[in-house]
């Protein structure tokens, strides 16, 4: 596996896979690897010649008073672990190659972009959808893959493929859970043990939702959903639901009753200080 820090030198890499007819697949990431990266380096390899994964914790998609210093990081372990998931280049800039002095432009996907995780991180998609951009530019993938984890960031992400012409095929691979179905997030190891085993609540309002859906079916409002979700999560005092709403599978849009392209999305802060995301379908495919 090579590393690479220069992107002029990704560029005259993937010209030249891309000149010899070989696929590549990117996955964009900030580090910190947990299963849920590695099953998106798998998928890439699964479809692709060549995997790119760019590790870069991306100081445009944090607001002033969020974690960008004290965000996780462990560059020699992320090194191995993309090594041994046969990743051919690992793609680490730092900031001033990204972001140079002079950096002016962002690319904003207008309504996607606003509500939901948006609500409490005003610009985070904004810096999502610039540096992804430069990501595709730089690594030039024929396919992307992103985790549904981060629902919101998938949406935004396939609208500006599809605004901006990119040719990449985006793939979005399931939620990798933890076994007690806790999603798994590099946010995670802020948790100490009583917040590890109270976020399973998250999980366990999604799967109550569901069963509610499997039982009431299009009867169900999305009120009755969010007002479960709320008081399951708000038993425990450490918790806050910041928002859990259900919404359309594309749109993102809220829906007053559920139906099967409903899904329920939901983040909540736990002790104030670690914000944790989940969503499922209210009805599998
Ligand atoms: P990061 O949080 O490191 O996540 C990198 C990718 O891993 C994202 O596509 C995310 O959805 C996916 N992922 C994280 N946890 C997952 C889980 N439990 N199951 C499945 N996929 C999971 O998301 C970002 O970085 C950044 O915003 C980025 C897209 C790299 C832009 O800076």
């Amino acid at each position: 596996m090579k590393i690479v820090e220069d992107q002029k030198v990704l560029q005259r890499q993937v010209d030249d896979w891309r000149r010899q007819g070989l696929k590549i697949g990117l996955v964009p990431t900030m580090g910190f690897f947990h299963e849920g990266h590695l099953a998106l380096m798998r998928k890439a390899a699964s479809c692709c010649d060549k995997v790119i994964t760019s590790l870069f914790v991306n100081p445009m998609q944090f607001g002033p008073n969020e974690d960008l210093d004290a965000y996780p990081r462990n560059f020699e372990r992320d090194r191995s672990l993309a090594e041994q998931e046969s990743v051919d280049v690992l793609f680490c800039p730092d900031t001033t190659q990204m972001y140079g002095e002079n950096f002016q432009t962002r690319v904003m996907v207008e309504k996607l972009s606003k509500g939901l995780c948006a609500a409490s991180r005003p610009g985070h998609f904004d810096g999502v959808a610039t540096v992804v951009t430069k990501l595709f530019l730089a690594a030039k993938p024929h396919v992307a893959v992103f985790g549904q984890k981060d629902f919101q960031q998938l949406a935004i992400i396939r609208q500006m493929v599809e605004d901006l012409n990119f040719d990449v095929e985006i793939i979005g691979h399931p939620i990798v859970r933890e076994s007690d179905g806790l999603a798994m997030s590099s946010r995670n190891k802020y948790l100490n043990e009583q917040e590890r085993k109270i976020a399973v609540c998250l999980y366990e309002s999604i799967c109550k939702a569901k069963q509610m859906f499997g039982k009431m079916g299009d009867l169900l409002t999305s009120a009755e959903v969010e007002n479960m979700v709320k008081s399951h999560i708000e038993q425990h005092p450490e918790c806050r639901v910041d928002y859990a709403s259900v919404v359309h599978k594309t749109t993102l849009q809220h829906v007053e009753n559920c139906n099967e392209n409903s899904m329920l999305i939901l983040a909540v802060k736990v002790s104030n200080k670690v914000r944790l995301i989940d969503n499922s379908p209210l009805q599998e495919s």
